[in-house]
């Protein structure tokens, strides 16, 4: 079901499970009562995460987003000149639209108007970023999506018959681990036409020494990022956690590709969570799992291209060669043929 909220650009796509803070308190009981314990990454986007997370992108030692653009702004006429005419782009994760805007332009001068449709959990961003695409870009249809992806692609997939280029930039990705990465792009998969092309932006695996950094930097915005989680429980959950004991740490597990976040606890405590009935304790070192950002390698890429029902198309890469934007396309029986 789909409601419009006050701007007509702006669809509410409703999850009607249940309400978000109910949701919350439920994964945040079973999170924290698992050994070891652990808190959901799509929880560090309230509102001050957010505006931490933009802060983050641009950081010195948070090089994923500076390489992304550079890409975009080499690659994007060229990408944009392999679409069909008048694409459909629709963008997973949109959030600000800030790097997305360098595709759109090349879109608007090679198509004239371009149909845009951004999906993001929160309709405020949506809000602010349909407020701006309208100003700077008048030939722009755009169309906005609050709700989570499965519900926005649903939307898309009953109200569009144009061709599609579906976009998750960001390494977003990411967050989920290889085998749910693959699930999510099968599902993303069953919604594509066989001339449709999704666009990832995917980090890929380097060393520790400048994947480290990038997840701790000097000024201790991520360690504000990670530990606005617990201020977020606090305000939203009635809980008693202090900030002041606990600390943020960044370790990449080489073995597995991934930069694994953590919330240490500094001394034994215990915290209420009142609005849950619920009372956690700690014990010094003790440390709360609260995010996965998986790298990858360029066999790992087509390796997630195969498991989910594409083929990589084209890959473009920075100078340095630490961050990927590859164009997957559906396998098909015509598409493998023509990829031999
Ligand atoms: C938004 C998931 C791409 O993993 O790099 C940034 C989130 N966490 N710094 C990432 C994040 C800490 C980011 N993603």
């Amino acid at each position: 079901m789909t409601e419009t909220l006050s701007s007509p650009q702006i669809i509410k796509a409703q999850d009607h499970i249940e309400n978000p803070t109910m949701a919350f308190a439920k994964d945040v009981l079973t999170g924290l009562n698992k050994s070891p314990k652990r808190l959901s990454s799509v929880y560090f986007y309230d509102e001050r995460g957010s505006q931490i997370f933009e802060e983050i992108c641009d950081l010195e030692e948070y090089y994923l987003t500076r390489k992304e653009t550079e890409i975009l702004q080499r690659s994007a006429a060229e990408i944009i000149s392999k679409l069909p005419p008048n694409t459909h782009l629709v963008e997973l994760g949109s959030g600000s639209s800030t790097k997305t805007r360098i595709l759109l332009e090349a879109a608007l001068a090679s198509f004239g108007t371009t149909q845009y449709s951004p999906i993001d959990v929160s309709a405020e961003i949506l809000t602010d970023t349909v407020k701006d695409l309208n100003q700077r870009y008048p030939d722009l249809q755009l169309e906005a999506i609050a709700g989570r992806y499965e519900f926005g692609m649903d939307y898309i997939l009953k109200n569009s018959t144009s061709s599609k280029c579906i976009m998750w930039l960001g390494s977003s990705i990411g967050n989920l681990t290889r085998i749910e990465a693959a699930q999510f792009l099968r599902e993303v998969r069953k919604t594509m036409g066989d001339q449709d092309s999704l666009l990832l932006g995917i980090d890929l695996r380097k060393g520790p020494e400048i994947l480290e950094p990038a997840y701790d930097d000097a000024q201790g915005v991520t360690a504000d990022f990670n530990l606005n989680l617990l201020d977020r429980i606090n305000s939203e959950l009635g809980g008693t956690f202090k900030r002041n004991n606990f600390h943020h740490q960044a370790v990449y597990n080489v073995d597995e590709g991934r930069i694994e976040m953590y919330l240490v606890s500094d001394i034994d405590q215990e915290t209420e969570i009142k609005n849950i009935g619920a009372k956690i304790s700690f014990h010094k070192d003790e440390k709360i799992l609260t995010e996965y950002s998986y790298k990858y390698s360029h066999s790992e890429i087509t390796a997630l291209a195969e498991a989910s029902g594409f083929f990589l198309e084209q890959q473009w890469l920075d100078d340095s060669g630490w961050f990927s934007l590859n164009c997957f396309k559906p396998q098909t029986n015509a598409a493998e043929l023509r990829a031999l």
